[in-house]
């Protein structure tokens, strides 16, 4: 199949998590497979530096041609690569006035959200570039709500282009608490004929809501854990879209997302100090001298090791882990946090290393050497989410290792088993319910007691480096999607 997936940030050219991982990950996996696959993003400053650091640009592949929202002309220009290490074709969108920002989602230069205006013009650009080339895909696989314009564009018989007629779309919700909402008085930068707001499609209570648009559009939707697909249908999970993708159950299924094996594998990691595998472990030890070292640690200390790495945000409960830590360091365990966002949590993890600096250390920023190290160097890794798609760290974690202690919730649901004390067999971590300080400060003493019963966590560190998490089993998951959202489409 053809299949062209369109996504706001795509590893390694610019990524703030997950997204851009798997935005790459999944799309080398299915040309893999044999089928015909490209990725198309915005052209971000980050793209730009990736290239210039390693001294190389990406080939210009149409000239510039314009595109125009509300009557403002943009000029954009199209640039190919392709994913290192692939022949999957990369196209990036290139326009410096809305693209070259300091991050991926950058406001503006007076400080306004324009993201609406940026991905609408990604978007149209890009349709309009598949058309210029003669390349129309069969299937459309858009990413979260900032292409959401692509599915819309393609829905409706009454209006839509008929490029669209042979395309059919999916849409992966990697986290249903983005939405893209703004004032309805956006609605022209959509381009979209009126009847699509007045008819509630792209209008969600009160403001125009571009993955509620998607939603609505798309042929089929997929969500990247089967819990998390559940949980989205309920009030508590669906951040206000549940009533939508409770109407949209039919067409909704959850699909666990793989990790990229090559870049997360202990037996070659090119940042790692000496490297391992699950039958020879030696190489761990010497990572883990190494965190202690970068993190002050005292080099042979016995203690629990425990690492986190992600988003400082709600989400990701740092503030739970932040709230236990003092009483976790008094009982011995040692906490090493890498991680970048809201103020308020940096400044918790300066607070907590300037009180205990042997207990606990915080590195701000975002750096995958040290992600790397973390996961390979760590005894434990914990990740306190309060809700979790799917996560890829904790599968990381297992595949170096480094036993996760995660809530229970999401994709850490379905990618962790929880050691109940009688599954040693085949248990890969710990499980907490409630996402409180005292539920999670319970597991991790509960892991370090395992922890100090050397046999069983090696158990455990082995289970964990022989589960599967590579993209083969999920890559074809999402073929049998294409075939359904082309068949519901009534196309061949
Ligand atoms: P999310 O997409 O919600 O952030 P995931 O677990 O799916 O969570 O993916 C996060 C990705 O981003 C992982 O590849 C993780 O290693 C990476 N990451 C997050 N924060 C950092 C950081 N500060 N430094 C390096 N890598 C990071
Ligand atoms: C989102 C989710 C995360 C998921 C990632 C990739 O950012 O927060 O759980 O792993 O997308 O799908």
């Amino acid at each position: 199949m053809r299949i062209s997936h369109l996504s706001s940030e795509v590893s390694p050219f610019a990524k703030t998590g997950g997204l851009g991982d798997v935005a790459a990950a999944l799309p080398k996996a299915l040309a893999a497979s044999g089928h015909e696959v490209d990725v198309w993003m915005p052209f971000h400053l980050d793209a730009a530096r990736w290239f210039r650091k390693r001294a190389a640009w990406p080939d210009t592949l149409l000239s510039p041609f314009r595109v125009s929202i509300l009557g403002a002309e943009h000029e954009v220009g199209l640039l190919r690569a392709t994913l290192p290490g692939t022949t999957v074709a990369v196209t990036f969108v290139a326009h410096d006035p809305l693209f070259h920002r300091p991050t991926i989602y950058s406001p503006n230069e007076r400080g306004q959200d324009d993201d609406l205006w940026r991905f609408c013009l990604f978007v149209r650009a890009a349709v309009e570039a598949m058309k210029r080339l003669g390349r129309r895909p069969q299937i459309l696989h858009t990413h979260d709500w900032h292409p959401a314009l692509a599915p819309m564009l393609g829905a409706w018989s009454s209006y839509r282009d008929p490029w669209f007629d042979d395309v059919a779309s999916v849409l992966t919700i990697h986290n249903v608490g983005y939405q893209g909402v703004y004032g309805l008085d956006q609605f022209g930068v959509l381009g979209l004929p009126p009847e699509t707001l007045t008819g509630g499609v792209v209008e969600h209570a009160g403001a125009l809501n571009m993955l509620k648009g998607a939603l609505v559009a798309a042929d089929m939707i997929t969500t990247v854990s089967p819990t998390y697909a559940w949980e989205i249908t309920t009030p508590e999970g669906g951040a206000g879209l549940d009533g939508v993708l409770r109407m949209r159950a039919g067409r909704l299924t959850g699909i666990l997302n793989g990790i990229d094996t090559h870049e997360w594998d202990p037996t070659h990691d090119r940042y790692l100090p000496a490297h391992y595998s699950r039958e020879n472990l030696r190489g761990k030890r010497e990572c883990r001298a190494e965190l202690c070292r970068v993190a002050g640690f005292e080099p042979g200390d016995p203690s629990m090791i425990v690492g986190a790495v992600g988003r400082l945000v709600p989400q990701k409960g740092f503030d739970v882990l932040f709230e236990a830590a003092p009483e976790l360091i008094r009982r011995g365990v040692r906490i090493v946090v890498l991680g970048s966002g809201e103020p308020a949590l940096e400044g918790s993890m300066r607070l907590l290393e300037a009180h205990a600096p042997r207990g606990f250390r915080a590195f701000l920023g975002y750096d995958d050497r040290l992600s790397h190290l973390i996961q390979a160097g760590a005894d434990a890794f914990v990740m306190p989410s309060r809700y979790e798609p799917c996560g890829l760290t904790q599968m990381y974690a297992m595949r170096y290792g480094t036993v996760p202690v995660v809530r229970k919730t999401g994709g850490l649901s379905d990618s962790v088993i929880g050691f109940t004390g009688q599954n040693a067999e085949w248990a890969t971590g710990f499980h907490f319910e409630d996402p409180s300080p005292h539920a999670l400060a319970a597991e991790l003493l509960r892991a370090q007691n395992v922890f100090f019963h050397r046999d069983l966590w090696h158990r455990l560190v082995a289970n964990g480096m022989r589960a599967d998490f590579s993209w083969g089993r999920s890559a074809a998951a999402y073929e049998l999607v294409y075939r359904r959202a082309r068949e519901v489409r009534g196309l061949p």
